[in-house]
């Protein structure tokens, strides 16, 4: 575990670095098609970025996590999706990615979230609570992937919808 992380809100003088990152990052991942960073930039575009932080070792920024607000059958019910989160290849595996999840998650807690989804691996995600429990859909994704983890008040269930820059 590093010791030496500060998790902060994005700034200005990160979207560069936050870019540079995803892109590393995602470069040999299987399930992407390399769009992280536009995604990314479209969420910003559009003030839908709820939450944007990065990880910061000595004022470098290794690692970044953003959550957008999702909808469940057509309706915001402040529900959030996690999107991209990405560590600096040479910083992976030193638990930057799990202070950021967990960071992130109570971020949107502040925000009066319900709940979170993502698509990832179950491995992962599971030690942070999430678990692929088939109330909520993702169409065309396996369900297996698509994890949820509430929040507050009662588990919903139907069809979820990302921001229109995910698609
Ligand atoms: C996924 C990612 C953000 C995790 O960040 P990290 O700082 O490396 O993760 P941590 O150090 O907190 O946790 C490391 C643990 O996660 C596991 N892990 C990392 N990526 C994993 C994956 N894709 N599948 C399963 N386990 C994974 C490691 O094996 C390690 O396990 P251990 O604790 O049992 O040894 C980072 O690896 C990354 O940027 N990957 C490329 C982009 C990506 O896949 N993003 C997520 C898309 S859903």
């Amino acid at each position: 575990m590093n010791q030496n992380i500060n998790i902060l809100p994005e700034c200005n003088d990160d979207i560069n670095a936050i870019e540079i990152i995803t892109i590393e990052a995602f470069k040999n991942h299987p399930h992407s098609n390399q769009t992280e960073h536009k995604i990314l930039t479209a969420l910003r575009d559009d003030n839908a970025l709820s939450v944007s932080l990065v990880a910061e070792i000595k004022d470098e920024v290794v690692g970044h996590i953003a959550f957008s607000k999702v909808k469940i059958n057509n309706e915001f019910i402040d529900w959030y999706g996690l999107a991209p989160v990405s560590v600096k290849p040479k910083y992976q595996n030193q638990g930057i990615g799990s202070q950021l999840i967990l960071s992130g998650l109570e971020a949107i807690c502040e925000l009066d979230a319900k709940g979170c989804v993502l698509l990832g691996e179950p491995e992962y995600y599971n030690r942070f609570g999430f678990k692929a429990l088939g109330e909520l859909v993702l169409k065309g994704v396996p369900p297996e992937y698509f994890q949820s983890l509430l929040l507050s008040g009662e588990m919903p269930s139907g069809n979820i919808e990302y921001h229109k820059a995910f698609s």
